[in-house]
């Protein structure tokens, strides 16, 4: 392996100058590491270099990435310290061990108006808040696919966290995208946006809406799976390479095949099954309550929680 000693940065990949290595960091693949678990064909594809000359930089970036193994309690130690923002429901942050993590994707399901939209805006205030405070002091990239974000929303629980509710608004990049295309293409340019706003959390409201609709009666399943496989990928290394959280809303539908019990589904299948690492199922109750429920989870028991919706925000 003597010959790739020396292999640190991208351009000292064989093929790889300068332009090239700008447009893969611009792409969010800016280590080693990355270039090694590609596909000679994706690497191709994204910077316009031969197959033949991919596979050479993806086998030098292959042989050059060190294993590092971490001990339990090491990485103990680091989860110690991991962000959380808090969902400003004291019941619900304890189910959730302590709020949203960072690093991780958490989705929430459930029907209309059961408050997946109101959790988004409580989430993209709070993360603005200071560290230890319920925050992560970062700024937040909303995607609304649904032209349900509302401004005068974001003022009233700003003013109620104790935030200037201008700065709070400036600190939300909104994005309106009415197609798949542009909700894949959002994420897919984030790593700029993420880097020099400081992004922290970004909230995909709602995950599925376009694609169901999209691709409805196309009989296009194939096409529309392996796009959503690769979105959802690209929003867990945006939260892995940056250490944000990810907040996704879904829709229900009826699952008639269930016969006893609650018979609503999340939509998207496994794919979003799979790739959400918490996924939170909410139920309107009476008046203002909702009942939250923790369906998946990979260090926190399934349980339940009630919220309310005021005027202010979230509260327990
Ligand atoms: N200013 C407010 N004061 C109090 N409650 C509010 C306020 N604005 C919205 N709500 C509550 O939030 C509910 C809507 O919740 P939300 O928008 O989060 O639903 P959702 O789960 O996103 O639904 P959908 O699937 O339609 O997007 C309303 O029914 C209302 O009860
Ligand atoms: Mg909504």
């Amino acid at each position: 392996m003597a010959k790739e000693k020396g292999i640190k940065e991208l351009e000292d990949l064989p093929g790889i100058g300068p332009t090239i290595a700008e447009k893969l960091k611009e792409a969010g693949y800016g280590d080693i590491e990355k270039i090694g678990v590609m596909s000679p064909h994706e690497l191709s594809e994204l910077t316009g270099m031969s197959v033949e000359a991919a596979k050479k930089a993806v086998e030098a970036a292959k042989q050059a990435t060190t294993l590092v193994y971490s001990t339990g309690s090491e990485i103990y130690e680091q989860r110690k310290n991991i962000g959380k923002i808090s969902t400003s429901s004291k019941d619900l942050d304890d189910m959730l061990g302590g709020g949203v993590e960072v690093k991780a994707i958490t989705e929430a399901y459930g029907r209309f108006a059961s408050g997946k939209t109101q959790l988004g805006f409580q989430l993209s205030v709070n993360a603005q808040l200071p560290v230890g405070k319920g925050g992560v002091d970062g700024a937040v990239l909303f995607v609304d696919t649904e032209g349900t974000f509302r401004p005068e929303r974001i003022e009233s629980l700003a003013k109620q966290a104790g935030l200037d509710p201008q700065k709070a608004l400036d600190n939300i990049l909104v994005v309106r995208a009415e197609t798949t295309e542009k909700q894949i293409l959002t994420v897919e340019r984030a790593d700029k946006v993420v880097r020099e706003k400081n992004v922290k959390l970004i909230v995909i409201d709602s995950l599925m809406a376009l694609f169901r609709s999209e691709f409805m009666g196309r009989g296009a399943l194939g096409e529309r799976q392996q796009k959503l496989n690769s979105h959802i990928h690209k929003l867990q290394s945006l939260a892995d390479t940056y250490g944000l959280a990810i907040y996704v809303t879904n829709q229900v539908m009826d699952n008639p095949a269930i016969l006893f019990g609650d018979p609503t589904t999340p939509v998207g299948g496994n794919i979003v099954a799979h790739a959400a690492t918490t996924r939170l199922y909410m139920r309107k109750s009476k008046e203002e309550k909702r009942i939250v429920r923790l369906v998946d989870s990979p260090n926190m028991p399934e349980g339940e929680a009630v919220i309310k919706i005021t005027p202010t925000g979230i509260s327990d």
